[in-house]
């Protein structure tokens, strides 16, 4: 056991901002940083600006997860169709940036992507911050399993108890998809504005994770708009850097642009 990485990690942990990152990651993370950086220290510093990137930037404030439920608690009797549930949802998503950003687009979002896609089965969400609140807007068969993957302990605790409250069939799981690619089959796999967070970390681990889903289709979107809410090219960038991994694969895709997000819909090859 390197005694240098087990006092990074608790150093890691016990900061508010990061307390709630899987354990595993932050290992993951802080073994790289220990093995470039030239003490333990600038290692700690290093690891708390890695995770800053790859999701402490998504959350201006901490998510406040037992107000949340509350909230979505008092509106549910209605079901998850419902304007009041629905309403709840959206406030709840406001606190990500990520999903605050397609508040916007949110009605035209799942219906135009999905269009002709099955709609049962199995869907993952890969790096899914609160996207599983975007279940109602998704036409979806209401039994369609719905597997969610993200780094936060909390977040994941409270993605499951939203499943259940609202009767979705389906599970939120602590995983690091870079490390640890989800293997499950699935009908449809959501890697939404996700894949330049992980090139951050690992330039391979975007291709490594296309090449690694066990799903026919692939939605894939990037963000149109950077964090300070400025527009630099950056979609132009990454939808030219995309498309490199397409044609590398043969992987035909369809483009859909929205005022906030640029979407791919994918055909890999049929997995099942
Ligand atoms: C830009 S947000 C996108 C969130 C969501 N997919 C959406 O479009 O609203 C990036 C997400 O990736 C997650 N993330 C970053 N690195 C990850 C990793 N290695 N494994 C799993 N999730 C990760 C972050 O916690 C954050 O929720």
């Amino acid at each position: 056991m390197d005694a240098r990485l087990e006092t990074l990690i608790t150093a890691v942990l016990s900061s508010a901002k990061y307390r709630h990152v899987s354990p595993e990651f932050v290992r993951a993370i802080g073994a790289r940083e220990l093995a470039i950086r030239p003490n333990l220290k600038t290692a700690v510093k290093a690891t708390k600006n890695a995770l800053h990137q790859a999701g402490g930037a998504f959350q201006d404030a901490p998510i406040d997860y037992a107000r949340a439920l509350t909230r979505l608690r008092e509106t549910a009797a209605g079901g998850p169709s419902s304007s009041a549930f629905r309403d709840a949802c959206r406030v709840v998503m406001a606190a990500h940036t990520s999903t605050r950003e397609r508040l916007l687009i949110l009605d035209d979002f799942y219906t135009r992507l999905l269009a002709g896609l099955p709609t049962s089965g199995r869907v993952l969400d890969i790096a899914c911050g609160l996207n599983p609140l975007a279940r109602p807007w998704m036409p979806l068969a209401p039994d369609t399993e719905y597997v969610a993957y993200d780094i936060y302990t909390d977040q994941i605790d409270f993605l499951n108890s939203f499943f259940a409250l609202a009767g979705y069939a389906g599970r939120a799981e602590v995983r690091d998809v870079i490390g640890c690619p989800p293997d499950e089959p699935a009908d449809l796999a959501l890697i939404l504005k996700t894949l330049p967070c992980l090139e951050a970390l690992d330039r391979q681990a975007p291709a490594r994770l296309l090449d690694a889903v066990r799903a026919p289709w692939l939605l894939v979107s990037f963000p149109a708009q950077t964090l300070g809410g400025r527009r630099k090219g950056m979609a132009a960038h990454y939808e030219t850097h995309f498309r490199q991994l397409l044609r590398e694969r043969n992987w035909p895709a369809e483009r859909f642009e929205f005022e906030t997000e640029l979407a791919f819909l994918v055909r890999k090859e049929d997995l099942h």
